[in-house]
């Protein structure tokens, strides 16, 4: 098993991409704390993960910088280190460009940058110690700017670009920052499907492979490659996991 005793949070991993992580990584030994607001899905996914080794739920808003360091907390109290940590939640809305608000900024920003941000200054004493891993997440809406995706692609490529300075940083400590920007069907997906269902299937026509991921087979196996030893030599970079749509050069 690729990593057996390690202590992983997921955040967002009562559902979709965060549960399919979540499980990737209990299924190889791994100590999962999962992180969400959602309770009913959250305690779900706590059972599936309880069946293959010893997680943690913790039902918290992460937009609340003292939910996040109250989780690191609890977290390495509990198991005693943190190796892994995965900030995968986010929300956004959509708008034009000239219809984006300070809301709509703060939203996207208060759910997806800045917890990515508290987490990683939180968890950082522990990832040192443990030399550990941070897999942070992109979107080709910002790669790429996709139209109606302001406040999300704003906040999505602050989180590459923090992620590539911790990278730096961070590198000397023996800790790797690297992100996946994916493209997976989740309830996130479905649900933007159906408040735009042209944008959907246009999407699904621009993907190489003709498919939308797995959460747990196509992501969920990258990000256990990516909290292994067997990513050792790979920092500050952006996995594309979205089926050939985006080649970065
Ligand atoms: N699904 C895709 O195709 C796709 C494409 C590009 C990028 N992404 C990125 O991948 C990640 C996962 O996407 P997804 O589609 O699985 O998302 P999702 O919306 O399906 O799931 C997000 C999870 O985060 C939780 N969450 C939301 N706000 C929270 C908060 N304040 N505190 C704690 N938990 C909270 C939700 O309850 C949910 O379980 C996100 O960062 C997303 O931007 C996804």
């Amino acid at each position: 098993m690729k990593l057996s005793g390690k202590v992983a949070i997921v955040t967002g991993s009562a559902s979709g991409i965060g549960r399919g992580i979540a499980l990737a990584m209990a299924k190889e030994g791994a100590h999962v704390a999962i992180v969400d607001i959602n309770e009913e899905k959250g305690e779900e996914t706590l059972a599936d993960v309880n069946q293959l080794t010893e997680g943690a739920l913790f039902i918290k808003d992460i937009s609340k910088k003292e939910n996040v360091y109250e989780i690191v907390m609890a977290v390495t109290e509990k198991f005693g280190k943190i190796d892994i940590l995965v900030n995968n939640a986010h929300v956004s809305r959509q708008a034009s460009f000239i219809e984006t608000t300070e809301e709509l900024l703060d939203l996207s920003f208060g759910t997806g940058f800045y917890p990515t941000f508290h987490f990683m200054q939180a968890a950082y004493p522990e990832l040192k110690k443990a030399q550990g891993k941070v897999i942070n997440f992109a979107s080709g809406a910002g790669l790429d700017g996709q139209v109606t995706q302001t406040s999300y692609a704003a906040a999505k490529e602050a989180i590459r670009a923090i992620s590539r300075v911790a990278a730096n940083e961070w590198g000397p400590e023996g800790i790797n920052v690297n992100l996946i920007s994916p493209i997976a069907l989740t309830p996130g997906v479905e649900q933007w499907r159906e408040n735009a269902p042209e944008l959907y299937e246009a999407m699904l026509n621009r993907i190489p492979l003709r498919r939308l991921g797995d959460p747990e087979q196509d992501i969920g196996q990258v990000a256990v490659f990516l909290a292994s030893n067997d990513s050792d030599y790979i920092t500050g970079q952006t996995i594309m996991v979205d089926g050939g749509s985006i080649k970065l050069r």
